[in-house]
């Protein structure tokens, strides 16, 4: 029987609030498609549910940790089941997570396995504050411990989706503009960057403990700009600020570009108390079929 794959982490920014306005825009026909800052990758995951992959794709990240549990679970999902299935049984247990958080300070951290470290990534974040991941200056995960009264370690039936979704993908730890390296006319590249902040407080950007700046999103505006030139299609979601909009919708390319304000709850704020309807926006290099055609 066919069991749709969810996205297997929390990931700040998760993408399933925006989705049915982000697939309300996708272009009616595509090749391959590019995820360059696929985080819990809900959109990809919606995608390939429906059928929409019929080219195939390529996800990434720069974060090594979150490419990592990819990887294993496409390449070794029983063993990773084994492992969490060890975990499990600590959900409550916050000696037991700081020992397990606590891999990363310690010498050897790059000799474990991969499939230890892909299970750890998976049991911090279903234990940690809000499922935050989070680094020090050192790049050592910090989130705290999150009080989850039963929270699910090891969802087998979910990790067996994903780890058959996820056959055939090509997988990267790699910058955003390293996918001018490999698409092509007739592509869809969607990015989802880190947001400009709403406020100095509001957002959560330091997803690797680097932070993604003013240069970042500029640097990113003209990626989009290098595949808007080559025939690529390019969506992309962002915050509704006057940064975001002025690269996009005032920008080089402002004449061939269709910029829409949504309207989405977020999931994850480091402060817990603003959650709710935020204001978003999301550009596209081409008219988006806004009719609601697509799955
Ligand atoms: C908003 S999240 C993506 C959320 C995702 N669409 C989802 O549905 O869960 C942004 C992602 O960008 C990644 N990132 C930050 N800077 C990056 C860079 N320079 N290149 C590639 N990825 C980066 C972060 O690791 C994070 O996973």
């Amino acid at each position: 029987m066919f069991q749709a794959a969810r996205p297997f982490l929390k990931w700040a920014g998760g993408k399933g609030q925006l989705l049915p306005e982000l697939t309300r825009r996708l272009p009616a026909h595509f090749r391959r498609y590019h995820e360059p800052f696929v985080g819990g990758g809900a959109l990809f995951f919606h995608l390939a549910n429906n059928g929409r992959l019929p080219v195939g794709a390529a996800l990434s990240d720069s974060n090594h940790e979150l490419m990592l549990v990819y990887e294993v679970i496409r390449d070794d999902v029983e063993a990773l089941i084994g492992v969490l299935q060890h975990h499990a049984p600590h959900v409550q247990d916050q000696d037991y997570f700081l020992e397990i958080r606590r891999w990363d300070r310690q010498p050897g951290f790059d000799q474990r396995s991969q499939i230890e470290r892909a299970a750890r990534t998976i049991y911090l974040n279903r234990t940690c504050y809000n499922g935050l991941y989070r680094l020090n200056n050192k790049g050592q995960f910090n989130a705290p411990f999150g009080r989850y009264k039963n929270p699910l370690i090891c969802d087998q039936d979910n990790l067996r989706a994903v780890s058959g979704m996820l056959q055939g993908v090509a997988l990267h730890v790699e910058d955003f503009a390293d996918v001018l390296h490999r698409a092509e006319p007739g592509d869809l590249v969607y990015f989802d960057p880190p947001y400009v902040p709403v406020s100095t407080t509001a957002s959560f950007t330091h997803y690797t403990g680097q932070t993604f700046d003013e240069a970042e999103q500029r640097r990113l505006a003209d990626v989009f700009a290098q595949l808007s030139a080559r025939g690529v299609y390019v969506m992309l979601s962002n915050s509704y600020t006057d940064l975001a909009r002025s690269l996009y919708e005032q920008g080089p390319l402002h004449q061939t570009m269709y910029a829409s304000r949504v309207y989405a709850s977020r999931k994850i704020n480091c402060d817990g108390k603003k959650r709710g309807n935020v204001e978003e926006l999301i550009v596209c290099n081409y008219y988006p079929n806004a009719n609601g055609v697509n799955p």
